[in-house]
């Protein structure tokens, strides 16, 4: 029997690497990132319907949300119903928990947990590669939303490969109340490249990863992995919003092993020892009037709950 409603969740994330190449001939430029999923869930409710509707509630403010078929998971719903030649829709509510526009794949997590929560809700049976491919219609990230855990993604960050990593790591994450524009700062970064006549040939035209940082991650070494967070973007979301930069600092004084900004930010990723330590930043930063949270990485994939 069909089911009445199906409830989904899919991850946030943070990349604690990401190298960018130059830009390619479609618009996108080619990448070389570990993302990592961490312990912030979007959480999507599908119900049977006629049509497509989508609406949102959560801890955050998502009233500026356009919820009309450009939505993303309106977008998801229809791919999967047009893969599988479904004749309904869906009427989709999604809980949000991870900041928008915010660099750390809150909307594509949204795709991601709309897209299983579809298949499971018509019976539909797409299965994780086909799935996978309409993820990667959707968006780069949306893939790894699928996929969770630990990966490496090249090309566009959308061809996903696992990565290997040994216990768990404790992150203070920062947001503000402004977002970025992912084009925004990705043209930024393209712009200082062009300005400072940084040579196409010695912007690694097939960006890698450090093998230390999968060393460190395999070895669980937070450390490490502190040594070699590394994130291309981060000196153009600076150049956006300077007052990353201060608050970058805040948190690496304030017991952060290390800070980095997820993605193409605003949001910041501090890496820290322990779960004290991380009630420790959090108590800094609210101190101050900014909204932190304590994270674990890495968490699961999109997922039937
Ligand atoms: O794939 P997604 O829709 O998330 O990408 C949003 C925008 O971010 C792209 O249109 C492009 O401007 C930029 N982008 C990029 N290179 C990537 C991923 C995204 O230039 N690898």
């Amino acid at each position: 029997m069909a089911k009445q409603s199906v409830t989904a969740t899919a991850p946030g994330k943070i990349n604690v690497c990401l190298r960018v190449g130059p830009l390619r001939d479609d618009g996108f430029h080619d990448v070389a990132t570990i993302y990592q999923a961490v312990s912030l869930h979007e959480e999507v409710t599908v119900l049977e319907s006629a049509g497509f509707t989508a609406s949102f509630s959560g801890p955050i403010d998502t009233s500026h949300l356009k919820v009309d078929g450009s939505n993303l998971v309106i977008r998801a719903a229809r791919a999967v119903a047009e893969a599988a030649g479904h004749d309904g829709g869906a009427e989709i509510h999604v809980v949000k928990r991870v900041p928008i526009a915010g660099g750390m794949a809150g909307g594509s997590a949204d795709a991601a947990a709309t897209l299983v929560a579809v298949d499971e809700l018509w019976g539909t049976k797409l299965g994780a590669s086909r799935l996978s491919d309409i993820a990667a219609t959707l968006g780069s990230d949306v893939p790894f939303a699928l996929h969770g855990g630990t990966a490496l993604g090249l090309g566009r960050g959308e061809l996903l490969s696992p990565v290997l990593v040994t216990g768990r790591f404790n992150w203070v994450i920062v947001t503000h109340d402004f977002g970025l524009s992912t084009p925004d700062v990705f043209r930024e970064l393209d712009r200082h490249r062009a300005a400072h006549s940084i040579d196409i040939e010695t912007v690694a035209v097939d960006p890698e990863v450090d093998p230390e940082l999968i060393q460190a991650l395999r070895s669980g070494d937070a450390t490490a992995l502190a040594e070699y967070l590394r994130n291309d973007l981060q000196a153009a979301a600076l150049q956006l919003k300077p007052q990353l930069g201060e608050a970058l600092e805040f948190g690496e004084t304030n017991g952060a092993r290390a800070g980095i900004v997820s993605g193409s930010g605003p949001t910041l990723a501090f890496l820290v020892d322990d779960d004290d330590a991380a009630e420790n930043l959090v108590a800094a930063f609210t101190a101050t009037g900014k909204s932190a949270q304590s994270v674990t990485s890495p968490a699961a994939g999109a997922r039937i709950r």
